[in-house]
Formats: C-alpha cells, structure tokens, sequence
C-alpha cells in the first residue's frame, strides 16, 4: 500500500507531473497547428449560456494596439502560470498552517490564468508556446521555498506579488487595452495587492 502511495505522490507532484502537463501543452500546440487556428468571425451561439460571456475582440484596432495588448496578455497568462505553481509546490506534506491560504491564493491564480488565456483566445491568438518554462520556474520556487520552511513560503509570496504588482502597474499604464480587458487586469492587479498584504502580515 505504501508502494502505491508513493507511486501516486509521485504523479501528482514533481517531475512526473512536470511532463505530463509539458505532453498536454505540445499536444495542445501540435492541435492548433494542425488546425490552422485563426481569428474566428461572428458568433452564431451568442445567445447560449455558454458564449454569453465570450465577446470576440480585436477587429477595427490598430496593428500597434494590437501587438502591445498581445504582449501585454501574453506576459501576465505566463506570470500566472508561474504563480498557480509556487503556491500548488508551496502546499507541502509537512504542515507550515498556512496550507488553507495557499490552496486559496492557488485557486485565485487559477482564475488569472483563466481571465488571460480567455482573453488571448477572444483576440484570436495562442498562449506563449514556451510558457511551460513558467510552469517549471514556479514548480522550482514553489518546492524550493517549501523545503526551508514557512518563513521562505512566506517570502516567495511576497516576492511573486511585488513583481506581479510591478507587471500589471506597468502594463496597465502601457497599454492601450479594451474597456472589459482593463477591468479585468485591475481586477487581477487588486487580487495581488490583496495577496502581499495577506502574506506581509502573515510574515510579521
Ligand atoms: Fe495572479
Ligand atoms: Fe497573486
């Protein structure tokens, strides 16, 4: 039985679980690939509970806005990515009491990468092809600060928030973004500084 346990520990964290979701992310690009994915035009279902909340984006701007929202997406989905992962490594078997917080904080990141990969999606374009290299960067960080303790936990989370919050500020103001997609980023921006200051006092 411990075997087992093992074996299923070892899929569900590390480098198992590194390249089964690498495998997922070619498979993905490989299916777009095939299907020469392109910006679709029109919504036959718009009226469907499903694509309510969709709106396809990005016809009659400029090629100039265009390119520095795609950037602008592209940077904030592969930071997201990295940030689901800290705090998914940082949730290690031995108890630091702050177990509850980072499967909250995990799930708010969930939700960030959702609101990105949307976005692109509605713009017609990809997610970043290498954006496994954040995965791994944030399976690095997560299990590494796990390792030293909840200090370290805390401190990795201060550190992932404050370049988050320097991202989106910088972004925010760059960008020429679209009505919803701005709310959107200030939103998410909202949830970080939330998430600094939660991990501060925590640490203090
Ligand atoms: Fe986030
Ligand atoms: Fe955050």
């Amino acid at each position: 039985m411990i075997v087992i346990e093992e074996i299923r520990r070892l899929f569900q964290t590390g480098p198992v679980s590194f390249f089964s979701e690498t495998f997922i992310f070619i498979v993905d690009e490989l299916f777009c690939k095939l299907k020469k994915q392109k910006n679709p035009k029109g919504n036959p279902m718009k009226d469907t509970v499903f694509t309510r909340d969709i709106t396809l984006r990005g016809r009659g701007m400029k090629k100039g806005r265009l390119k520095k929202i795609k950037k602008g997406l592209l940077t904030l989905h592969r930071f997201e990515i990295m940030a689901v992962n800290i705090y998914r490594y940082q949730i290690s078997r031995k108890k630091s009491g702050l177990e509850t917080d980072l499967i909250a904080a995990m799930k708010n990141e969930m939700g960030h990468v959702q609101d990105f990969q949307v976005k692109l999606l509605e713009y017609g374009w990809r997610p970043h092809m290498l954006r496994w290299q954040n995965w791994m960067i944030g399976w690095v960080f997560g299990w590494s600060s796990a390792m030293m303790g909840r200090k370290d936990v805390l401190r990795m989370g201060i550190w992932t928030e404050t370049r988050a919050i320097e991202h989106y500020q910088k972004l925010l103001n760059e960008v020429d973004w679209d009505e919803d997609t701005y709310k959107m980023v200030e939103k998410d921006l909202n949830d970080e500084v939330n998430h600094l200051y939660h991990w501060k006092a925590l640490l203090d």
